[in-house]
């Protein structure tokens, strides 16, 4: 799939189908729909006065030119009122548009760049959102059917024509920017979307090492017999359940190497199946399990995409993978572990079990000296009571570092909702055995995880973003596909380059 850049005239360009769009509301379009309407003796016009056109956001409409201009096709798309109109917009319609051309058998299209004339984008950002729309509302996943794949019509190419030649180069470095952006975002699909069988602690850290090799980020992956020599006593409980050996799996990237402290970790989840261990889990809907690696995945993908974007920062990547089964020698409910810290926890739960890895592998985030810490788990249930899936939750004991991440997630798209971290939520998890206890009862239950978690981060700005919600999607809708949506990658690489730009 290749999205390109090229400078004329929209009616004279040669193309299946060429996209133009329409605020809501609108009667008599302007611009490059308006060029074209007018070339098409009125259609577009006489459609909206007929009241087959509304510009409502999402609406797609075909014409068939019949040679009257050079494209064979115009497929109008509607924009919604002109004052909601943003990046997020474009990225969604985008999404749309390019599917239902590929669900016709249509290959190839043209588009002018949404909201860069009267919507008020700036060519750059509209690039962007249109690239990043256009990849990831093409994304799928479907390796395993043995059937069909190849009756499958690929989308291979989408021109953005723009009539001013400073501005096509504007909105080619955005195309340039979102290109690498989703593609992270689609790595994070296909590890998330890849069953259990496959994505195995070991073939995350496989992973990696192809991530590490092609964008020139350092690799270290500690073994089980490393953890147990650095005290990783809660991550351990957690693998000792299982037959998959455990991987603690850490990429680096250096953008400041004569600044060390001008440093970000990114610490995520990689629960590559989750049956809740003894405390085992229902049946039903236990196969979505194999997403409970999503956090893990995300830190893979958004370190791919730091990588390739260079921002002034250095950044770690640390992923907590394990299964979570209920061997032989699984930990029991009661028993109580110790962390690298040194700190204890009463496994009360065995279904409780991110923040368990999460402990061990924030521990490790500080010794490693990261005084900025952003951990990323499909932690709880309970956010997706809160929030559904509209949003992921954030917590953290750093209001600039949440604002930070708020701020991220404005450029990407992305929805964040920050939620309470008051004193009084600490008591839920406390323990008459020891430290504390991994589950805090009924109430508050993604508040009192992030509450265990803030015992391991130390003095260190930290924030969690519990993505049990947002890292799937129910339908396939906008830029996003049923299943795995790659959330938070995108933002996650968009706070280096924002912490980057404020330091540098
Ligand atoms: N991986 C789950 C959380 C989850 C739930 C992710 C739904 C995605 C969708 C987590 O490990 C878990 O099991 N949490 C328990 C905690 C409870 C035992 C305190 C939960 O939320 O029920
Ligand atoms: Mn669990
Ligand atoms: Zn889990």
């Amino acid at each position: 799939m290749r999205i390109t850049v090229t400078t004329g005239d929209v009616t004279s360009t040669s193309t299946p189908a060429l996209v133009v769009n329409l605020f809501q509301g609108v009667t008599q379009p302007g611009g490059a729909t308006g060029a074209v309407d007018k070339a098409l003796d009125g259609a577009i016009s006489q459609l909206i006065q007929d009241g087959e056109i509304k510009g409502k956001q999402g609406e797609i409409s075909l014409i068939h030119t019949l040679g009257k201009i050079s494209p064979a096709r115009v497929v109008v798309v509607g924009l919604g009122p002109a004052e909601k109109f943003d990046a997020q917009v474009a990225r969604q319609v985008s999404g749309e548009v390019v599917r239902y051309l590929r669900q016709r058998g249509i290959s190839r299209a043209a588009t002018i760049a949404h909201g860069a004339g009267i919507g008020g984008l700036d060519p750059k950002t509209s690039g962007q959102a249109i690239a990043e729309g256009t990849l990831l509302g093409l994304y799928r996943f479907g390796s395993y059917l043995s059937e069909g794949e190849d009756a499958r019509v690929e989308f291979e190419e989408l021109a953005i024509v723009e009539h001013d030649a400073g501005r096509a180069g504007a909105i080619g470095s955005g195309v340039a920017e979102g290109q690498v952006a989703a593609e992270g975002a689609v790595l994070a699909r296909d590890m998330v979307n890849e069953p259990a069988n496959v994505m195995t602690p070991t073939h995350m850290a496989e992973v990696a090492r192809r991530v590490a090799e092609a964008e020139g980020l350092s690799l270290a992956v500690l073994e089980a017999a490393q953890m147990r020599e650095m005290g990783m006593g809660a991550l351990l409980g957690v693998a000792q359940g299982s037959d998959q050996p455990p991987k603690l799996i850490v990429l680096g990237y250096q953008g400041d190497p004569d600044n060390p402290d001008n440093n970000l970790g990114l610490v995520g989840k990689g629960i590559t199946f989750d049956t809740g261990g003894i405390s085992l889990k229902q049946a039903g809907g236990m196969e979505e399990m194999k997403g409970d690696m999503a956090g893990g995945a995300s830190v893979i993908a958004a370190m791919q995409t730091i990588g390739r974007v260079l921002p002034k920062i250095n950044v770690t990547g640390i992923i907590a993978a394990t299964e979570n089964m209920p061997g032989g020698s699984a930990q029991r409910p009661g028993d109580v572990v110790r962390a690298m810290n040194g700190k204890t926890i009463e496994v009360i739960n065995t279904d409780a079990e991110g923040r368990l890895v999460l402990a061990d592998a924030l521990c490790y985030a500080r010794q490693q000296g990261l005084k900025r810490l952003v951990d990323v788990a499909t932690l709880t249930g309970a956010i997706v009571t809160t929030l559904g899936k509209a949003c992921t939750g954030v917590m953290g004991n750093s209001q600039r570092l949440v604002d930070q991440i708020m701020a991220a997630g404005r450029d990407t798209g992305e929805k964040y909702w920050q939620l309470p971290m008051f004193d009084e939520y600490k008591e839920l998890i406390k323990s008459d055995v020891a430290d504390m206890k991994n589950t805090g009862g009924r109430q508050a239950g993604s508040i009192s995880a992030a509450f265990l978690l803030a015992e391991f981060v130390g003095d260190a700005a930290w924030v969690h973003l519990d993505i049990a919600g947002t890292s799937t999607s129910a339908k396939t809708k906008g830029y996003l596909a049923k299943g795995a949506t790659g959330t938070p990658a995108r933002t996650l690489a968009r706070l280096a380059s924002r912490l980057a730009e404020e330091t540098g």
